[in-house]
């Protein structure tokens, strides 16, 4: 049996660290407001240079570093974003470029916040279906230039940043799988139903123009919490675990009072869930892999951790998937 292991990580973000109270001498807000309802304290936002692309490229060099490869020992590129640096091409293909690789497929995947489930579950299963070996899967947004800056209750959840897992193949004997590293299951969904309550008001086949994000924040809130819930106990099913048996929660950094919701309803403590919304904001795609990435390097999550990452996004869309470390 193949399965694909996670045997590096990486991460950017732009220079520009911006905190509440700077954004509170722009804006009618608060840092108070922002914290005591989102937990967030500061954001970095993409400066002048600094794109989608060269965030990606930044956590793409950094994780290929961590995983002791070169660029000549990929063979796949998945990224996930919704803020692209260009309608098209991919920014994969950027980024393939940017780090000197060629002929191996690179492409994008666009499912918001839920992007780097929606592009590792698609990376896992090339792996395992043997289209290919050894993958880059990102998460990389800068969502600063879609956000309505005079909109106070959208433009301070969010920053800019992009995040990397390099994905290999390996052979597990049936008998070791149990304690094997890699990814065990993965659930994904979609339900279109939702879209006016997350979503950029343009495109390129409607307006002709990019458009600014639109949020009904409470509804989100409400569908994030029961959505969550119920894929993680799909995925734990799927894989025949039970929450006891997770070690960490790397969950989509929305805002820390889903984090808290949805851990509760695992009957998890928030000592296992990794959080950096505090410090980064919602970076939308990047959020899950950065913040593995923030808790690997600091040396929370250790080799044969059972890990369980999950988003929720625009779409909606939401999913899961637990792996071993
Ligand atoms: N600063 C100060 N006051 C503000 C701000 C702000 N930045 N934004 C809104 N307010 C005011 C509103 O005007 C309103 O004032 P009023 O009562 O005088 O009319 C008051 O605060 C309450 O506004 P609500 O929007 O009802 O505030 P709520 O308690 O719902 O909190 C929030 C808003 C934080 C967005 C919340 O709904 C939320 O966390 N939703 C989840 C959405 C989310 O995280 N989306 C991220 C993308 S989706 C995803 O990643 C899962």
């Amino acid at each position: 049996m193949i399965r694909s292991v996670v045997i590096g990580t990486g991460s950017a973000l732009p220079k520009n660290c911006v905190s509440n109270a700077e954004l509170a001498e722009r804006i009618d807000t608060s840092d108070a407001w922002i914290r005591e309802r989102t937990g967030i304290t500061q954001r970095y936002i993409a400066g002048d240079g600094e794109t989608t692309g060269s965030l990606a490229t930044d956590a793409a060099r950094a994780a290929l570093a961590d995983a002791g490869c070169d660029i000549a020992d990929i063979d796949l590129i998945v990224l996930a974003t919704a803020t692209p640096d260009r309608t098209f091409p991919a920014t994969a293909t950027t980024v393939q470029f940017a780090l000197g690789g060629r002929g191996f497929p690179a492409f994008d995947v666009a499912a918001v916040c839920s992007g780097f489930l929606y592009a590792l579950g698609t990376a896992d299963a090339m792996i395992r279906s043997g289209m290919a070996k050894r993958a880059i899967v990102i998460g990389a947004e800068t969502f600063s230039r879609i956000l309505d800056w005079d909109d106070r209750g959208t433009c301070v959840l969010f920053g800019d940043g992009a995040g990397a897992f390099i994905v290999e193949a390996r052979e597990v004997g049936d008998d070791a799988a149990d304690d094997a590293p890699g990814i065990l299951a993965t659930r994904l969904h979609a339900e279109g139903e939702h879209s006016d309550l997350l979503y950029v008001d343009g495109g390129a086949s409607t307006t002709g123009e990019i458009g600014k994000l639109r949020m009904k924040g409470r509804e989100v809130f409400r569908h994030a919490v029961v959505n969550l819930a119920e894929v993680l106990r799909e995925v734990l099913e799927q894989a025949g675990r039970t929450a006891a048996d997770i070690d960490w929660v790397v969950p989509h950094q929305a805002n820390a009072r889903i984090l808290d919701a949805t851990a509760r309803k695992l009957g998890l403590s928030m000592d296992q869930v990794v959080v950096t919304v505090d410090r980064h904001a919602n970076t939308s795609a990047a959020s899950v892999p950065l913040a593995y990435d923030v808790a690997k390097k600091d040396g929370r999550i250790k080799p044969g951790d059972l890990v369980m990452l999950e988003a929720m996004g625009g779409g909606f869309t939401w999913g899961a998937s637990l792996l071993r470390a």
